[in-house]
């Protein structure tokens, strides 16, 4: 596999998502230019509930949806007929928000005749580092670590990914965001945790590192969780050293899975984060440090592309085009007005269940 070759360099996908609790749209072409985007989180509708409520998110993805995709289209000064498909995130996620941007897209394909590309959001995901980073060519060793995805992938090519590890329970951004509630931090907590540990020790709370060392290649965040409640509880630590060794947890936790991956099915000549949870400097930082011990270069695309987003859907509808020899002119079919939004939806379809009973997509 060699160098990014942005065959369909001219195409322009309209990209719509709103999986979990952002309603998103962007515009992208296929030589990585965002042309425009707008992204609505309904962070301050979810607060009071301690996180996302499924029938709110469906509700509120409804009503923004439509004027989004117009305030789009009207600041990228495009009309329907100048897209050459429209790609939306067909799983896995909430399932009447995966259905409410499915439907929009569906409609706008029918009444414009573009074809739609039905998008995997955790495709999205594992592809938007190459629109960061054009020079980004696969394979890469990649680390998805976000609310509701914990896993380690072998990027290969457009539409093949290994799946080396996933969680066998919590994922990071919701052991993150557990931490975050147990320490009174409000949600979504990921980054109020980080804040709070900056002002702390992380060797001072004895906390446990989950299936470290195990042959099992997966994550496992529960028990991590529980003991940041015990610690709590205790009343014997300070917050911050309970948010600084809870941090410091499960950075070890990730590299020790990361070099465990790298043993079993690399080298890699990249390691790749995406996610909410990149956003995290220390763990930016360890990871950064990995890479470095093991000659592999590290990306982590900009915050923005990191947590959820409709840039990373476009370009991954953008992606397919190129991957099958779309060019503008001629034929080409997409996926059929009939596909179904799908709640799970593994990346790699030939993944063995990983045992618990939390296992994320
Ligand atoms: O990718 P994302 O926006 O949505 C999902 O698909 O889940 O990730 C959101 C997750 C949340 O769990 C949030 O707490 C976490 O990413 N997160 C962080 C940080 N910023 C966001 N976790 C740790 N440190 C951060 N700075
Ligand atoms: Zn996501």
């Amino acid at each position: 596999m060699g160098s990014v070759t942005h065959t369909s360099d001219t195409a322009l996908v309209l990209g719509i998502e709103s999986s979990c609790d952002e309603t998103a749209v962007a515009l992208v072409r296929g030589d990585g230019t965002i042309v425009a985007q707008s992204i609505a989180s309904q962070e301050a509708e979810h607060a009071p509930y301690g996180g996302v409520v499924p029938e709110i998110a469906a509700r509120a993805h409804a009503e923004r949806l439509a004027p989004m995709i117009a305030k789009v289209m009207g600041d990228a000064n495009v009309t329907l007929d100048d897209c050459d498909a429209i790609a939306a995130t067909a799983g896995p996620g909430l399932i009447g928000g995966v259905m409410v941007g499915l439907v929009s897209a569906k409609a706008l394909a029918m009444a414009s005749g573009k074809p739609l590309l039905a998008i995997n959001h955790l495709e999205g995901h594992a592809l938007s580092p190459r629109l960061a980073d054009g020079s980004l060519a696969f394979p890469y060793l990649l680390l998805l670590v976000s609310g509701g995805h914990c896993q380690i992938l072998a990027v290969e090519g457009v539409g093949h990914y290994r799946r080396l590890a996933t969680t066998i329970d919590d994922a990071l951004g919701e052991a993150f965001d557990k931490t975050a509630k147990i320490l009174g931090l409000g949600y979504p907590g990921g980054s109020a945790v980080e804040r709070l540990a900056l002002q702390g020790d992380p060797k001072a709370v004895p906390l446990p590192r989950p299936l470290k060392g195990s042959p099992e290649p997966h994550f496992s965040f529960a028990g991590l969780k529980s003991a940041v409640l015990r610690a709590v509880e205790s009343g014997l630590h300070a917050p911050q050293d309970i948010a600084a060794s809870f941090q410091q947890a499960a950075v070890d936790c990730l590299i020790d899975r990361l070099s465990l991956a790298l043993t079993r099915a690399g080298p890699f000549p990249a390691l790749v984060v995406a996610g909410g949870v990149a956003a995290n400097a220390t763990v930016r930082g360890a990871l950064e440090a990995f890479a470095a011990r093991h000659a592999m270069r590290f990306t982590a695309p900009p915050i923005a592309l990191c947590t959820d987003n409709a840039a990373m859907i476009a370009w991954a509808g953008c992606e397919r085009l190129a991957a099958e020899g779309w060019r503008r002119g001629t034929e080409f079919a997409g996926d059929p007005l009939d596909f179904l939004a799908r709640p799970r939806w593994p990346l790699d379809p030939d993944a063995e269940i990983a045992r618990g009973a939390g296992v994320k997509a």
